[in-house]
């Protein structure tokens, strides 16, 4: 199969914050986000693969910033690095400013997807060709991240995470 740049699985996803999704302090539920990231990494992923894809893991995600109530919320998703069937999705969450439309980063979001057939078994994928500084950057570190969530699954053995070990050399 042919590598694909991340460019072609890029998607934007832009929504509001309604009342029926805010917490009592008037922000936006965590549940909620981490929904609108499933979305917009699952359409990234389909773009990558053009397979049906499932969420794997939820590999990092961090809420550093309180979204308010009415604020317009957008979640900048690609595939930052293709295995044999799976593939990691980097996202970025910003909210903008609604007087002077300028953005601010909200959020930061990695997700795993896999591809599969009709029956769910996974299926291969078009390797990630990384152009960009930050893609090269981000697909270097997917390798890391990879084997840290397999090692949390149970199912790599400490010994066969190399690339984590290396950070302790
Ligand atoms: C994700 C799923 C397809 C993996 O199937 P599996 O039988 O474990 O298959 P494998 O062990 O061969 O793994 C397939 C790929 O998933 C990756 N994978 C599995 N679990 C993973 C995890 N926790 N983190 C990162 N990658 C994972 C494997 O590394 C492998 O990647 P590769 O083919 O690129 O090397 C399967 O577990 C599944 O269908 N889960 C439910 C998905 C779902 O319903 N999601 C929505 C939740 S509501």
């Amino acid at each position: 199969m042919e590598a694909k740049p991340p460019s072609s699985s890029f998607t934007v996803v832009s929504d509001l914050v309604l009342p029926s999704e805010t917490n009592p302090l008037g922000n936006l539920f965590g549940g909620d986000l981490l929904a609108r990231m499933d979305r917009a990494a699952g359409i990234a992923a389909r773009r990558h693969s053009r397979r049906i894809v499932v969420t794997a893991s939820v590999n990092h995600v961090a809420f550093n910033k309180m979204i308010p109530l009415g604020s317009v919320v957008t979640v900048e998703a690609n595939v930052s690095r293709a295995f044999s069937s799976s593939m990691e999705i980097y996202m970025d969450v910003w909210i903008e400013d609604r007087e002077s439309g300028i953005r601010s980063k909200a959020n930061e979001a990695i997700y795993t997807f896999v591809a599969v057939d009709e029956m769910g078994n996974p299926v291969p994928v078009p390797p990630l060709k990384p152009e960009t500084e930050l893609e090269k950057e981000r697909y270097d570190g997917a390798l890391r991240r990879r084997q840290l969530s397999l090692l949390l699954a149970k199912k790599i053995k400490p010994e066969d995470a190399t690339e984590l070990k290396a950070l302790f050399e």
